[in-house]
């Protein structure tokens, strides 16, 4: 057999089965392989038919076709399959060759898969693609990481196959090592739930304070849209308020069961962001109130025990709407800039060299949370590569505070009617906390100190000293040791 094929992938799910087109697209040779073998001959027959795609029906056979170094891309589900396909492939391959998870694993993993692989001479990648079925086929965000010898390899296809911004720049570049790809794709994940959440906070606040129809709020987004919310996200929800159900032609998303799944990477954000100490609050409301929404059955015996009374605001309807939008936009940039932050904190404490600006290209197209937003994101991090806190740019600055009226009035008034606002409120809670010099926590240091004798600095003292006060006269003079988790 001849080695012909510049990639393999294996695993024929829908993005795999699209990634391989896409690639075909840009004329390269792609071998398809799935531990089902039929579904290699079912895709060659259908979706496949008329390329130069190839079908292995075993990793021996799909190896001998590989020109070297062969580049192996896994497109199957996160956890032990990974493993196990690492595990498959290894004796048949040789060092320089590459193995890529295309996957939403978790970060962690790729760092010892990482580790592992290298460690037997190979190279390995874990890269986040994003972009679901129709960005896999015609452009996805591509966000690898892992042995930084490796890209030189993949280069070349990933930035062929990922989305072009306007200027033809590709959503796809380095990330950095260990798993870093991964980490930027669990955290767009996150910001990905955090979008979701305040997009869906709008929508009650459209739908239970001003009574407004699927129907009547397609224009609203249609015209969000046009400005500064502008995203892939704003847009299908404005196509989705339009759909009809075939049965009775009325409104699709009024029929839809209020129980959100998840797969895991919005919990993963935010057990990382506990370990790191980060406060990204919004993601964290966002996994939240999926969970809320999970409990049906206690949500509808709690509505008769404390029927809400009536959510209906007062006023002008347009004032109202324009005030959501502007507290949809304040929430959001502080979701975004709570997602840098743990970016930044993860970087530091796995040792990643990230390029911030570069990872909103990435994600500026092709991607699920893909928006005009993210370019002014890039352009902060040009200004200022160093930019450690969003906000503090001059230009979310202005946007916050340009906001900030609006934004009080749309929490304040769904706090008094009873509309569950966690997103949108926990963004301000944080904003007050984060502009507040003197917060309540030496308060709190005193209440540690008074029961477990835990220390605490002084304002009047040097940072890092540390003073026990004997509280009640019976305590002792002793303290506890002084250390941070
Ligand atoms: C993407 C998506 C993709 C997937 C999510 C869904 O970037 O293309 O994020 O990775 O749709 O994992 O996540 P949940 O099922 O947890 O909502």
């Amino acid at each position: 057999m001849e080695p012909q094929a510049d990639i393999a992938v294996i695993g024929l799910a829908v993005m795999g089965q699209n990634l391989i087109l896409n690639m075909n697209d840009h004329g390269f040779t792609v071998v398809a392989f799935n531990r089902t073998v039929s579904k290699v001959d079912a895709f060659l027959a259908n979706e496949a038919k008329g390329t130069r795609i190839i079908g292995a029906h075993s990793l021996p056979e799909m190896v001998a076709l590989l020109k070297r170094p062969r580049r192996v891309m896994l497109m199957v589900k996160a956890g032990s399959a990974v493993d196990e396909f690492i595990e498959h492939l290894l004796p048949l391959l040789e060092p320089g060759d590459i193995i890529i998870d295309g996957g939403n694993s978790l970060f962690e993993d790729t760092i010892r898969r990482v580790k592992y692989v290298e460690s037997k001479g190979l190279l390995y990648i874990g890269t986040g693609v994003s972009g679901g079925e129709e960005g896999a086929r015609h452009g996805p965000s591509i966000m690898p990481g892992g042995s930084p010898a490796a890209w030189e390899h993949l280069k070349p296809i990933f930035q062929a196959i990922a989305a072009k911004v306007a200027d033809g720049s590709p959503c796809c570049d380095w990330v950095g090592e260990g798993g870093a790809g991964h980490y930027v794709k669990m955290t767009h994940n996150g910001i990905e739930y955090g979008d979701m959440q305040l997009i869906c906070e709008a929508y009650q606040l459209l739908k239970g304070g001003l009574g407004l129809t699927p129907d009547e709020m397609h224009p609203v987004f249609a015209e969000w849209n046009q400005g500064e919310l502008n995203s892939y996200l704003i847009e299908i929800t404005r196509d989705i308020l339009a759909k009809k159900d075939d049965d009775d032609g009325a409104p699709l998303v009024d029929k839809i069961l209020d129980t959100a799944g998840q797969k895991g990477t919005g919990k993963w954000t935010v057990m990382s962001s506990q370990e790191l100490g980060i406060p990204i609050t919004l993601i964290a409301e966002a996994v939240y109130s999926r969970c809320v929404s999970a409990m049906k059955d206690q949500r509808v015996a709690a509505a008769k025990v404390f029927p809400p009374s009536n959510p209906r605001f007062a006023g002008d309807r347009q004032a109202w709407v324009n005030d959501i939008r502007r507290a949809l936009y304040a929430s959001k940039i502080i979701s975004y800039t709570q997602g840098y932050l743990l970016m930044r904190a993860a970087a530091q404490h796995y040792g990643w060299n990230l390029n911030y600006g570069g990872i909103a290209l990435m994600w500026r197209g092709g991607c699920i949370i893909r928006s005009a937003f993210l370019g002014d994101i890039k352009r902060a991090f040009d200004k200022h590569p160093g930019l450690t806190n969003l906000l503090l740019d001059p230009f979310f600055k202005k946007a916050i505070k340009g906001c900030a009226r609006s934004w009080r009035k749309v929490v304040g008034t769904a706090v008094r009617k009873g509309i569950p606002v966690p997103a949108f409120s926990t963004a301000l809670a944080f904003f007050d906390g984060l502009r507040s010099a003197r917060l309540p926590a030496n308060l709190l240091q005193a209440q540690r100190d008074y029961f477990g004798a835990h220390t605490y600095e002084r304002v009047d003292q040097p940072r890092g000293q540390f003073f026990h006060t004997n509280w009640t006269g019976t305590g002792g003079r002793v303290a506890s040791s002084t250390y941070t988790v």
